[in-house]
This record gives C-alpha cells, sequence and structure tokens, in this order.
C-alpha cells in the first residue's frame, strides 16, 4: 500500500500522524511511506530521519493526496484537505465529527473511507487512541499549574512541594480516570498534597488500591467538591460524561470561596469545561483572571508537547495503521471489531451512529458498509 502523511496545517498543530518509527515499521512490512517534506519538523524530526527509515519525502501535500492510498494525519482534514480526497481512498486520523457539520458534509461527498481515532475502542471498554493525549494532557496539567501557581504568574506564590518547615500545595483532582490518575501521579511527585474526587465509586476503590498512600481518594458529591476546593492551591477538572458536555462542578459565586491565587487547570475544557468561569484559551496566552482566581484552560494541551505527544500517539496508532495497511481497510475492520468501530464514513454515507444523531445524518451499519 501507499502510505501518504501529509504536513499538519490546523493552526498550532505541531505534531505528526507517523514518526520515523512508523514508517520504518511501514516500509519493514512492504509497503511504500510518503512523507511530505518538513512534516515531521515540529515535533523535532527532520526530513533525513524519514529517509533513513526507508520512507521517500514529497514536497507537497496535493502530491501526497493524490498519490497516497491511504492518509495519516493528526487532526481532522481542514477544508483545503478534504477537497483532495477522493473515492476509495482510507483516511486515517482524529475526526471528531459530531460538532463538525462541514466536515461531515465534506467527507461523505468525497467518497473515501475515514476511520477516527477518537472511535477505536478496546477489550476494556477505552478508547486506546484518545488515552495517550489523556495520558499527557494529565502529566501536564501539575506542570502548568505550578507555573500558574507562582506569583509573577498571577498566583498564590505557592510551591507543589513545599520545603521542610513549610507544608506543600494542596491540590484536588476532580474525575479520577485516565487523565484524574495521570494528573494525581505527577501532582504527588512534585510533593503536593493530593485528593481525587470521583463519582464512581468502583473507581475510587481501584485508586485507591494502587495508590492508596501516594494520593487521597474522596466521593466527588458537591458538598465534598466545595470543601475540598476552598482548601486548595491548585482545582484540577478531569471529568468527562461521555457524549456529553462536562457537567460545572464549581460556580462563579464559589470562586469567591477558594483561596485567593488559586489556580483552576480546566482539562475538560474541550468538553466545554467543568468550572463555569472556564472558556477555552491558547498556549499563546492560556490563563486568565476571574475575581482573583487563576483560570488555565487550553483545549489542546498535548501541543505543548508535540514531540512526546507524537511519538505516545504514534506509539498506539502504529499497530492499526500497520493492520489497515497489511489487510485492507475491510479485513482489518472484518478482524478487529474494536478497529470497525472506528469507522466513520465510506462511500458516501455516514458509517456512525452517534455522529449521525447529532448532526440528522442518515447512517448505514458498519456491517453494512463494509460490503458496499
Ligand atoms: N484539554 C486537553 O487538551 C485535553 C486532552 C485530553 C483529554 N481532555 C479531556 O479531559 C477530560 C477527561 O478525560 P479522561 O480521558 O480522563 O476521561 P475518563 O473517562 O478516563 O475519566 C473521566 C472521569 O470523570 C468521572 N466523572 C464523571 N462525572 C463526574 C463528576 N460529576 N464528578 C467527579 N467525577 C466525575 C468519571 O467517573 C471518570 O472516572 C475529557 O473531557 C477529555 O476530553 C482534554
Amino acid at each position: 500500500m501507499i502510505i501518504g502523511c501529509p504536513k499538519e496545517i490546523k493552526p498550532q498543530e505541531f505534531r505528526v500522524g507517523m514518526t520515523p518509527n512508523a514508517a520504518q515499521e511501514a516500509a519493514n512490512h512492504g509497503h511504500d511511506v510518503l512523507i511530505q517534506s518538513g512534516a515531521g519538523a515540529g515535533a523535532g524530526f527532520e526530513d533525513e530521519a524519514y529517509v533513513t527509515a526507508g520512507a521517500r519525502v514529497i514536497e507537497t501535500a496535493e502530491e501526497i493526496f493524490a498519490t497516497a492510498d491511504m492518509i495519516v494525519k493528526v487532526k481532522e482534514p481542514q477544508a483545503g484537505e478534504r477537497k483532495m480526497l477522493r473515492d476509495g481512498q482510507l483516511l486515517f486520523t482524529y475526526l471528531h465529527l459530531a460538532p463538525d457539520p462541514d466536515q461531515t458534509h465534506d467527507l461523505i461527498a468525497s467518497g473515501a473511507t475515514c476511520i477516527a481515532y477518537e472511535t477505536v475502542t478496546d477489550d476494556r471498554g477505552g478508547l486506546p487512541l484518545l488515552a495517550p493525549m489523556s495520558e499527557v494532557a494529565g502529566r501536564l496539567a501539575p506542570q502548568v499549574g505550578a507555573w500558574t501557581l507562582q506569583k509573577a504568574n498571577g498566583g498564590r506564590g505557592v510551591l507543589m512541594g513545599g520545603v521542610p518547615g513549610v507544608g506543600p500545595a494542596r491540590v484536588v483532582v476532580i474525575g479520577g480516570g485516565v487523565v484524574g490518575t495521570h494528573a494525581a501521579k505527577i501532582a504527588a511527585g512534585m510533593g503536593a498534597d493530593v485528593t481525587v474526587l470521583d463519582r464512581s465509586l468502583p473507581r475510587l476503590r481501584y485508586l485507591d488500591d494502587v495508590f492508596g498512600g501516594t494520593f487521597k481518594t474522596s466521593y466527588a458529591s458537591a458538598g465534598n467538591t466545595i470543601e475540598l476546593a476552598r482548601e486548595a492551591d491548585m482545582i484540577i477538572g478531569a471529568v468527562l460524561i461521555p457524549g456529553a458536555a462536562a457537567p460545572k462542578l464549581i460556580s462563579r459565586a464559589q470562586l469567591a470561596e477558594l483561596k485567593p491565587g488559586a489556580a483552576l487547570v480546566d482539562v475538560a475544557i474541550d468538553q466545554g469545561g467543568c468550572f463555569e468561569t472556564s472558556k477555552a484559551t491558547t498556549h499563546q496566552d492560556p490563563v486568565y483572571n476571574v475575581d482573583g482566581i487563576m483560570h488555565y484552560c487550553v483545549a489542546n494541551m498535548p501541543g505543548a508537547v508535540a514531540r512526546t505527544s507524537t511519538i505516545a500517539l504514534g506509539n498506539a496508532t502504529m499497530p492499526f495503521m500497520l493492520a489497515l495497511a497489511d489487510k485492507g481497510w475491510r479485513q482489518a475492520c472484518t478482524d478487529d471489531p474494536h478497529l470497525m468501530n472506528g469507522l466513520n464514513v465510506h462511500g458516501g454515507q455516514l458509517t456512525y451512529y452517534a455522529v449521525g444523531k447529532a448532526l440528522g445524518i442518515d447512517v448505514i451499519s458498519p456491517s453494512v458498509a463494509i460490503k458496499n
């Protein structure tokens, strides 16, 4: 198969769909890998590394889209890229179609087969191609929160680990899933006093079994949440209700009860945020102040650490990418129902029910689409 990896063109996106290691694995499997010149530069991968891996460097995205059987990317194709997709071509990338009718209609019109990273599943009910980015965002949250807590950055001027004779920062993590667990581990590693809140008792039991002693757990009732928030130097929002907007867990009025200069890091901002006063910010201008409380609400946190994020994403996508290339998408999806769950669009039709429901578009089942 000819596998093409264009340079990402969405503003502030520095990741790349294939690492040199992924290109090498694909080449070792007998595939022809085309990488756009400069595609890996933002993540620290120069063209030469891809050449050494056995890939061919191509100047333009146009050439890659015209030649490749499968396009591997990170972000959803932008309008110009969508015009270059064609009937019978395979697209493997994040799509997030439900809130994006323009993209959905363009992908349907293209005739391409589109497999979305975010809807591929695993045996444990998880989303294996979303998890690495949650791990990155979770581990980054205490790091950016610690910066926000510094006095010059508007924060309380509290050091995460304290020093001998001075207590550590108190960190409250709301939501103990992938983001929350990784955030809590890093915050505890920095020496902070950490409590994780969740509404799932099985999850709290798991966290207590595995991490008891490293951080504390608490049930996320409204009363417990505000009680712990009042004492916190940093609050990390990491809740998710799949398919729904994030619940608002701290209201504007409650900001007055928090410590002045406390840092709110709302990782759930990509689902609308879990603090009433959250609004999405960018890496250029990540933090703002509401009523003396510092808010960090960057919606694409993994972009700040593009190299780590690219490698982490590549590790997760590579087996699926290789299965698609080795077997063709029909056989690969037939063999792996979790990959089949990634199928969102095929041959001019939508194949993912939740997207169809959100956008009012007719859907056919993937098992029917695969026969077309
Ligand atoms: N900003 C970014 O760059 C970025 C990057 C990755 C993920 N995210 C977002 O981070 C959020 C968390 O993702 P995740 O992968 O950890 O999800 P997850 O499903 O692994 O964990 C979510 C947890 O929230 C808990 N929860 C749900 N409602 C709650 C409530 N009211 N109070 C307390 N806990 C509650 C659930 O029980 C679950 O344990 C999502 O919104 C995700 O989209 C953002």
